[in-house]
């Protein structure tokens, strides 16, 4: 941590929060149950490629999108051997136009068009590498592939209800179809919607692994409990495993952080502790990423700051955003792999 000036006290580093997490027990019935499923997802995680994370959470504006682009990007960064792709399935492509990529003008090189195509979508029968797409701007690391959304996904269901001839089951198999088409990446993320459309509950089938990501305060950690239920209604064979929550937008003061957020931290905490407490080594928190302008900016202008991590302390001495994000990176990969 930086040397502070004069009077200003130095902000208590992260710790403190840790602390009161790890204070927690694990309720020690669950820890049998959780090592047999645990077994069980290895099984299931051997046929889904092993590092595909969705990245869920069914609450709008907590900022899944952001630590998707952010996380996509560290990783690729730190791994230039490593090939990362994004799948953007909102509706509203927020990545796609992070990518500097207007999701009207994608020549129907879009996730549309894969999940509409049934099997003609093998990789013998598609032009597969047409369908990626790198940032249009300077900074992004040239290992980091977007696979456009488009905006038309929001009326899927819909028409999937209409059709009739493709059920559930086999739509679900198509978004595993779609992933296995990047089998060759290294990492998959996949940044969902704010619905449980069939589109999320397909994409979370054909993930290996999911993340969800929550804002510390009582209204956004309210509905984590009942994300979890949602996910464990998922048959274990297809289920994806919980690696953890990420934690963003977190106000820190000189004081530390407030009691509400610490409260909903232990909240979280806990819940995920309930549900699978094997998750990142006992840990359960992916990661506490601070409330910082200097996110919206990297995000705005998607330019040079990413490579450099040049979106450090803020004059408030919030932790540093890259610092964060690189540490729930290793986090994400260490358990990845
Ligand atoms: N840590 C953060 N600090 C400040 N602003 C953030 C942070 N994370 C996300 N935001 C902002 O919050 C808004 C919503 O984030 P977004 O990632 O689009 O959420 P979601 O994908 O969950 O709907 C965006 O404008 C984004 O720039
Ligand atoms: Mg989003």
């Amino acid at each position: 941590m930086k040397s502070t000036k004069g009077d200003q006290p130095t902000p208590p580093a992260f710790n403190p929060v840790w602390e009161a997490l790890d204070r927690l027990p694990v309720a020690p019935d669950l820890t049998k149950a959780a090592a047999e499923q645990d077994q069980t997802f290895k099984t299931a995680l051997d046929l889904k490629h092993r590092c595909s994370i969705a990245v869920v959470n069914y609450k709008g504006g907590v900022g899944k999108t952001t630590a998707t682009f952010f996380l996509g990007a560290q990783i690729a960064n730190d791994e230039p051997k490593k090939k990362v792709l994004i799948v953007d399935i909102d509706a509203q492509c927020s990545l796609t136009s992070v990518f500097g990529i207007d999701p009207t003008q994608t020549d129907d090189h879009n996730v549309l068009t894969l999940l509409t195509a049934g099997k003609k979508i093998k990789p013998s029968m598609i032009q597969r590498d047409a369908f990626l797409r790198r940032g249009r701007y300077g900074g992004f690391p040239p290992n980091l592939y977007l696979l456009p959304g488009a905006l038309e996904v929001e009326d899927l269901d819909y028409e999937l209800a209409k059709e009739q001839r493709v059920t559930k089951e086999e739509f679900f198999a198509q978004c595993r179809r779609v992933l296995a088409l990047f089998h060759d990446f290294d990492y998959i993320f996949v940044d969902c919607p704010p619905n449980k459309m069939l589109l999320t509950q397909g994409m979370l089938r054909a993930c290996s692994n999911y993340l969800t990501v929550v804002i510390p305060d009582r209204v956004s950690a309210y509905g984590i409990p009942r994300l979890f239920r949602w996910v464990e209604d998922i048959p274990l064979a297809d289920r994806p495993r919980l690696l953890g929550v990420l934690i963003n937008r977190v106000i820190r003061n000189p004081s530390g952080i407030t009691d509400v957020q610490e409260k909903s931290l232990v909240a979280v905490r806990a819940t995920v502790a309930k549900h699978n407490p094997l998750c990142l080594k006992d840990r359960g928190i992916v990661g506490l990423w601070p409330n910082s302008n200097n996110v919206c900016k990297v995000y705005d202008e998607g330019k040079s700051h990413l490579g450099q991590h040049d979106i450090g302390e803020t004059r408030s001495r919030q932790a540093a955003v890259g610092d964060c994000v690189r540490a729930a990176s290793m986090n994400l990969t260490s358990v990845c792999k």
